[in-house]
């Protein structure tokens, strides 16, 4: 299994070409299911999540191929298959967006529960309790859910309890086929959520209050194919904005937007970095004096994603004074704290939040990575630790930073993969 070893203390500088945006990618490719016309996808991330839906989606016989290395055409001419088996969904939870788009295009679907993760147990009631109001049948056996409308889905009210991107995204999917008009109330309002919603309009849905928290769709018979452009990935920017901070280097986000990290910026501003916008992107200048400790609440879009949590935190192990970091989305995402640790941060947890009293060293260690977003935030760690930082399991990070290694190694840190 690959390692990455980092030998910290170099500030980063140069320009990271921002990637498109995993989390938007993901259901729009999902979002193919509901047409038998082509759907082209540019501006697709190279990333191990990305492979795993394409297999995914040829299983359920849709044809995907890449025009150029960004470019993806999906073509669901007929549907083969409606499951999502275990073997998938086990490797990426995101494999439920098919849910809504095989019940709104075959009438049915056949999904493996996905089980808990390392974040958190996340169940998908709120899926399932939506396509029920809107007049499916659910059955759970054998650690699957089976979902029938055979007569296809009606249009209804749904409330979301609390906030759910991937509910909210399946929800819209499916209403955009259903007869009638759907109002999905409290939903995510998240820029991959709005990206997804833009898609299926320009494949003939009718969908409006999109970027709202009441989206209103009215069902429309048959979706045509489009050609849609992924928006960029915030949290890819973000989590190199804080790299340039933990380092003090000075980094060029490409194709980066302030409006997709709004609050980020500002309390990487408080902190006392300097984010510039340019035409090309975000100009992000850590401070030539020590970070300030800013305490951070995660919250649903436009609040402070908790993908970004544990990245605030490394940059937090190293700021003055004390920073408070709560976690409002998932029950159990400080996995990285023992990791940060290990590496001399000083983080006590008490419940659901983590106080982090700044120290004005880390340490490398040999560290273990356990979700995508905690294996970062040790990468960050060791690009500012004094001595060398190795990173097992990697493959967390293949799952959503294209090119993590080449990119950073671009911008002169020293960072190396281990086969
Ligand atoms: N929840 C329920 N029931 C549901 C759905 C959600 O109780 O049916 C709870 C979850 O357990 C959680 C909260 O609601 O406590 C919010 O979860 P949400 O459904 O919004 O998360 P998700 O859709 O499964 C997406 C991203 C995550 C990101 C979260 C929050 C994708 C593919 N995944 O997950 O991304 O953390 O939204 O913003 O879009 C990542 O990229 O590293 C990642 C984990």
């Amino acid at each position: 299994m690959d390692k990455i070893s980092i030998r910290g203390g170099t500030p980063i500088s140069g320009t990271i070409e921002i990637s498109g945006a995993k989390n938007a990618a993901l259901p729009l490719m999902a979002a193919s299911l509901l047409t038998d016309e082509p759907l082209l996808l540019t501006n697709i991330p190279k990333l191990s999540d990305i492979a795993s839906m394409t297999e995914l989606l040829s299983q359920l016989g849709v044809s995907v191929t890449l025009d150029a290395p960004r470019n993806m055409k999906l073509d669901a001419k007929k549907i083969a298959s409606t499951t999502a088996p275990y073997d998938i969904v086990r490797k990426m939870r995101a494999s439920v967006l098919v849910l809504g788009p095989l019940v709104a295009r075959a009438g049915e679907a056949h999904v493996s529960l996905p089980g808990g993760c390392a974040i958190g147990t996340r169940p998908i009631d709120f899926h399932l309790k939506g396509l029920e109001a809107m007049g499916a049948d659910i059955l759970l056996e054998d650690g699957y859910v089976h979902v029938k409308a055979p007569k296809g889905l009606t249009g209804t009210t749904f409330t979301f309890p609390t906030i759910s991107v991937t509910g909210t995204e399946n929800l819209l999917m499916a209403a955009a086929l259903a007869k009638g008009q759907t109002r999905l109330v409290n939903a995510a309002r998240e820029p991959e959520v709005v990206d997804l919603a833009n898609c299926l309009n320009a494949m003939g849905a009718k969908i409006s209050g999109i970027g709202t928290d009441t989206l209103v769709i009215e069902g429309v018979d048959r979706l045509h194919g489009t050609t849609h452009h992924v928006i960029s990935d915030r949290i890819e920017a973000g989590t190199y904005a804080m790299a340039a901070a933990i380092t003090g280097g000075t980094v060029l986000l490409k194709g980066a937007h302030l409006s997709l990290i709004p609050i980020v910026a500002a309390l990487l501003t408080r902190a006392g970095v300097t984010i510039e916008e340019k035409e090309e992107g975000l100009l992000v200048t850590g401070s030539p004096n020590r970070l300030e400790g800013v305490d951070v609440m995660t919250e649903p879009f436009p609040g402070f994603a908790t993908d970004l949590q544990a990245q605030w935190m490394a940059l937090m192990s190293l700021a003055t004074g004390a920073s408070l970091i709560t976690e409002t989305i998932f029950e159990n995402r400080f996995m990285h704290v023992p990791e940060l640790c290990r590496m001399g941060a000083n983080i006590v947890i008490h419940g659901s939040s983590a106080l982090v009293r700044g120290v004005p060293q880390l340490k490398g260690a040999p560290v273990m990575a356990t979700d995508l977003r905690a294996s970062v935030s040790l990468v960050l760690a060791g690009l500012a630790a004094e001595g060398t930082t190795v990173i097992s399991r990697v493959y967390h990070l293949d799952r959503g930073y294209e090119e993590l290694d080449e990119k950073l190694r671009a911008c002169g840190a020293h960072i190396e993969r281990l086969k």
